[in-house]
C-alpha cells in the first residue's frame, strides 16, 4: 500500500494535488503537510501536520510517524517572491530539498518527486522549442535553486537508489488556490480579475511569450511521472509542455467570452525575469519515456478557467 507525503499542500499545486492523489489513493494514504495550517474544509478530509521543510527534526518525526513510500516534494519559494528575499528562498528551496532527501535515505523512502521549472533555464539558453538538455545558467535565485536541485536528486538516485524524479513545469494556471508569487501570475490574474469584474492590470508586456500549463494537465503530468515504469526512464528532470502564448492573447482569449473585460500593460521589474526564460519548450523527452500528452489549449484553458470562477456556464 503506498503513502503518500506531500510538501506545501496547501500552495497553487500542493492542493489540487493533494485532492487527486486522495482521489486515486484514498484520503488516509495521503498527508498533507505545509508551513501553513490547511483550511477547516480541508483538515476534515484527511490527515495534515504542520511542517517546515527547513528543519530536518521536523521532517523526521512526520517520516517516523506515517512512514510514506513516496514523497511529493512541493514547498518552494516562487520566482518574484525568491528576488525579494533569496536567502529565504535558498534555504527553503535548496536546504529543504536536501533535507527531504536525507531523511528520504535514512528512512528508505522509495520515491521523492520535486517540480522543477523553465525557470530553471537562463538568458543564454535557447528560447525557442528549449531542448530537455541544454545551458542551464539561470540568473535569478529561484533558477539557481531548482538546477541545483535536479542535479542534487540525481545524485541521490545515483548513489543511493532513490527514485528522484522532477519535471519543469511552465506557467501552470489554477482557480482553486491564487498562486504564490510567480513571474507567471499575471496570467491568472487576467482570469481572477475578470471574474471579479476588476479591470487587469498586466505587469508584462504585451508581446510577452511564456510557456502556459491548465491545471488538470499539471496534475496528470506529475501523477504520470511518479508512476512511469523505471524501465522506460533514461532521464530523471524532464521538459513539459502544454501551449505557449504572449500576455496579450491571454487577455484576448478572456475578453472573447468576457467582451466588456478590461486590461492595462504596466511591465515591471517581473518583465525582465520573465524576458530570461524559454518561450517555448520541446518536451518531446517526456513524451517519449512517460507518454506525456497535454490536454488543454490556451482556449480550452479560457473555458476551464471561467468555468471554475463561475464567469460562463456549461
Ligand atoms: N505555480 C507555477 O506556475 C509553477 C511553475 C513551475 C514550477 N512550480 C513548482 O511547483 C511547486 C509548487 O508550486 P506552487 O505554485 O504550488 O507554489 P505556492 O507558492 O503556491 O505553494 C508553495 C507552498 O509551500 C509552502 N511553504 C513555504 N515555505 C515552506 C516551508 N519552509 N516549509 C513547508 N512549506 C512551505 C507555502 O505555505 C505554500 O503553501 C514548487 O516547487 C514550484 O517551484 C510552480
Amino acid at each position: 500500500m503506498e503513502k503518500i507525503l506531500v510538501t506545501g499542500g496547501c500552495g497553487q499545486i500542493g492542493s489540487e494535488l493533494v485532492s487527486a492523489l486522495r482521489g486515486k489513493f484514498g484520503n488516509e494514504n495521503v498527508i498533507l503537510t505545509d508551513i501553513n495550517v490547511p483550511n477547516y474544509e480541508v483538515q476534515e478530509i484527511g490527515p495534515w501536520e504542520i511542517l517546515d521543510v527547513t528543519s530536518y527534526e521536523s521532517i523526521k518525526a512526520i517520516i517516523k510517524k506515517f512512514e510514506p513510500t513516496r514523497i511529493f516534494h512541493m514547498a518552494a519559494i516562487l520566482s518574484a517572491t525568491g528576488e525579494k528575499i533569496p536567502q529565504t528562498a535558498f534555504k527553503i528551496n535548496l536546504l529543504g530539498t536536501f533535507n527531504v532527501l536525507e531523511i528520504a535515505r535514512e528512512f528508505g523512502v522509495r520515491q521523492v518527486i520535486v517540480p522543477s521549472t523553465i525557470a530553471a533555464f537562463g538568458p543564454e539558453t535557447p528560447k525557442i522549442n528549449t531542448p530537455n538538455e541544454t545551458v542551464m545558467r539561470p540568473n535569478t535565485m529561484y533558477g539557481i535553486t531548482k538546477v541545483s536541485i535536479e542535479l542534487l536528486g540525481e545524485y541521490y538516485a545515483k548513489n543511493y537508489k532513490i527514485d528522484f524524479r522532477s519535471l519543469r513545469y511552465p506557467g501552470i494556471i489554477s482557480s482553486d488556490v491564487k498562486p504564490g508569487g510567480g513571474t507567471t501570475d499575471y496570467a491568472n490574474a487576467l482570469y481572477f480579475d475578470a471574474a471579479a469584474k476588476k479591470k487587469s492590470i498586466v505587469f508584462v508586456n504585451p508581446q510577452t511569450t511564456l510557456p502556459f500549463m491548465f491545471m488538470p494537465d499539471a496534475l496528470d503530468s506529475i501523477i504520470q511521472l511518479s508512476e512511469a515504469p523505471q524501465e522506460n526512464l533514461v532521464h530523471r528532470s524532464f521538459n513539459v509542455a502544454a501551449f505557449s502564448c504572449t500576455a496579450l492573447e491571454i487577455a484576448e482569449s478572456v475578453k472573447k467570452y468576457v467582451p466588456n473585460f478590461q486590461f492595462d500593460f504596466v511591465p515591471d521589474h517581473r518583465d525582465k525575469i520573465a524576458a530570461s526564460w524559454p518561450q517555448s519548450i520541446d518536451d518531446s523527452v517526456a513524451r517519449k519515456e512517460w507518454n506525456w500528452r497535454h490536454k488543454y489549449d490556451l482556449d480550452g484553458m479560457t473555458r476551464g478557467m471561467l468555468k471554475n470562477l463561475n464567469v460562463i456556464s456549461g
